[in-house]
């Protein structure tokens, strides 16, 4: 199988530079085209700055980074540097990058490749989806180079940013909302597959065990995130979010979900940036739904593959 043509779009954050970790050590399976950033766990600098470490970290100074939306279309920006630190990366002293910066917007960069693509390219979402949503709105045509989006975000059950939403949605509802509309071929990992992914002592170990820079790296920056996950949601460890994406696109028998109607909640006070979905057949569906995962599985995979950096 010819390696598949991934973007990537993140706000890193300590989850998604493990899922960009895993993505950079699998050139066998992805043609890794652009890493895109928005404005989402920390702001856009940090997040785009943090893209850039850890494509130093893992020898990837190929693979450009494209700075996207500073905030959400609507909303004011939030944050979650109580989980992943001021940095973005807390717990990873890594240096400064130094591989030269493309002047193009993320989403001009969505576009073009989309729209110029010799294959359909996948793109996986792994913070708020607010470079796709304005990339759709102003060329809805790129809909026609997407093989497939994979969105880390949403819940069928409690949320981790309020009781009713989690944390990607609910900073840009009204992008997530363009997004589920536009009919793309969507798969949605929500908590209720992240919550099963969780990194446990013996899984932090055997990245630490690596006893290479970048399991040192992953294992320092797992061993403080998510923490507050433990308390909020009486996890045993703490989730492993972005990175399931990835593991999804490498391992989709590691995983099980079904066809359903998704919907975004975009006027609640309560309930704003809930995921609403509903089991039905494929015909009337709008997304894959994934509620089930191997997490002994994904970590044996994440851990084989930084192995390789
Ligand atoms: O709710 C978890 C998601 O929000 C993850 O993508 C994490 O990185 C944050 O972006
Ligand atoms: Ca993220």
């Amino acid at each position: 199988m010819p390696p598949r043509p991934l973007i990537i779009d993140c706000d890193p954050g300590v989850d998604d530079a493990i899922a960009l970790l895993l993505a950079l050590a699998s050139p066998a399976e992805f043609d890794l085209l652009g890493i895109t950033t928005v404005a989402g766990n920390v702001p856009l600098a940090l997040t785009t700055a943090n893209a850039r470490r850890i494509c130093h970290l893992a020898q990837r100074p190929d693979v450009p980074v494209y700075a996207g939306c500073p905030r959400p279309m609507l909303r004011s920006l939030i944050t979650a540097t109580e989980i992943h630190g001021a940095t973005g990366l807390q717990g990873a002293n890594l240096p400064e990058p130094t591989q030269p910066m493309p002047a193009q917007h993320a989403v001009a960069f969505l576009i073009e490749q989309f729209t110029t693509a010799s294959a359909p390219i996948t793109l996986a979402t792994l913070g708020p989806p607010t470079n796709l949503a304005v990339a759709l709105i102003q060329c809805p045509e790129i809909a026609q180079g997407i093989d497939q989006v994979v969105m880390m975000g949403g819940a069928l059950g409690a949320g981790n940013i309020t009781p009713a939403a989690e944390f990607n949605l609910y900073v840009d509802p009204h992008a997530a909302r363009v997004v589920v509309e536009a009919g793309l071929p969507l798969t949605m990992l929500g908590l209720d597959v992240t919550h099963q992914v969780v990194t446990t002592p013996e899984r932090l170990s055997a990245l630490d065990q690596l006893g290479t820079p970048v399991g040192q790296a992953a294992a320092a920056m797992l061993r403080h995130y998510g923490q507050i996950d433990i308390e909020r949601h009486g996890l045993a460890a703490p989730p492993l979010h972005d990175p399931c994406v990835i593991a999804y696109l490498l391992r989709p028998d590691l995983f099980a979900g079904r066809p359903m109607h998704l919907a975004v909640e975009t006027e609640g006070r309560l309930c704003l940036g809930r995921t609403v979905a509903n089991p039905c057949p494929n015909s009337s569906a709008n997304a894959t739904v994934i509620e089930t995962a191997d997490a002994a599985g994904i970590y044996a995979l994440l851990t084989e593959r930084l192995g390789k950096l």
